[in-house]
């Protein structure tokens, strides 16, 4: 009977690396970006280029993850509810990790589809800011019109590098650019 359930658990872990590994295979992380055009901020979709890959470090060895690059310090910021951060550009080039609340952003004068991200903080709440002052006049307009307070996580990147990427297309990436991540939670039970 042990023997059985020490066989069986060991076939499952194998089944879930292998789910692992075939999802994790050409799999990357597609983050919505602020970016900048012609001295002007745009929203773009980026997919990173490092892919996920299966992890061997302690703790989570076995389950995917992508490694994003360098950064230095971090801030964790409180936006209250109904909170309108009005016009800016990013301060530095960073990566912003929502992880509560609601953040739409908005680029002046466009007001098409492709002006507008909202980013719902938790699971999918990564974006990356880089619409710097050396590359972008205006910048862009940040709201928070959630109920709650949003929470962001500031993570500026080591000597303002933009992580290697490619365009995948201008405005905000769609909920299926981000949501690919949900076929690495399979495989379990
Ligand atoms: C991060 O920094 C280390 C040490 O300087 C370097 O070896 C590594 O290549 C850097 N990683 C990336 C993704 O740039
Ligand atoms: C703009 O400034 C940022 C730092 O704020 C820097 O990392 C980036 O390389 C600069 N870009 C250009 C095109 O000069
Ligand atoms: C929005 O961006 C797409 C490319 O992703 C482009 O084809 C389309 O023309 C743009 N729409 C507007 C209104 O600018
Ligand atoms: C990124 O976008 C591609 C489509 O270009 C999609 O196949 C993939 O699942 C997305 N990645 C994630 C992690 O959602």
């Amino acid at each position: 009977m042990q023997i059985i359930n020490s066989n069986n658990r060991i076939y499952r872990a194998l089944v879930t690396l292998a789910v692992i590994t075939e999802t994790c295979l050409a799999l990357s992380l597609n983050v919505t970006a602020i970016s900048a055009k012609h001295g002007a901020s745009v929203l773009e979709c980026w997919q990173m280029n490092t892919p996920f890959v299966v992890s061997t470090d302690a703790g989570i060895a076995g389950s995917a993850s992508a490694v994003l690059g360098n950064v230095t310090g971090l801030t964790y910021t409180v936006l209250p509810a109904g909170f309108d951060g009005g016009l800016h550009v990013a301060p530095k080039n960073q990566w912003v990790a929502f992880i509560k609340g609601i953040a739409v952003v908005t680029i002046p004068g466009d007001d098409s589809p492709n002006g507008t991200a909202t980013i719902t903080g938790g699971g999918f709440g990564l974006i990356f800011a880089a619409d710097t002052k050396n590359v972008s006049k205006v910048g862009h307009i940040t709201r928070y019109p959630g109920i709650t307070e949003t929470v962001g996580i500031q993570i500026p990147t080591k000597d303002g590098e933009i992580p290697m990427h490619k365009v995948l297309h201008r405005g905000p990436c769609s909920a299926y650019e981000v949501t690919g991540q949900l076929g690495l939670a399979t495989g379990r039970g």
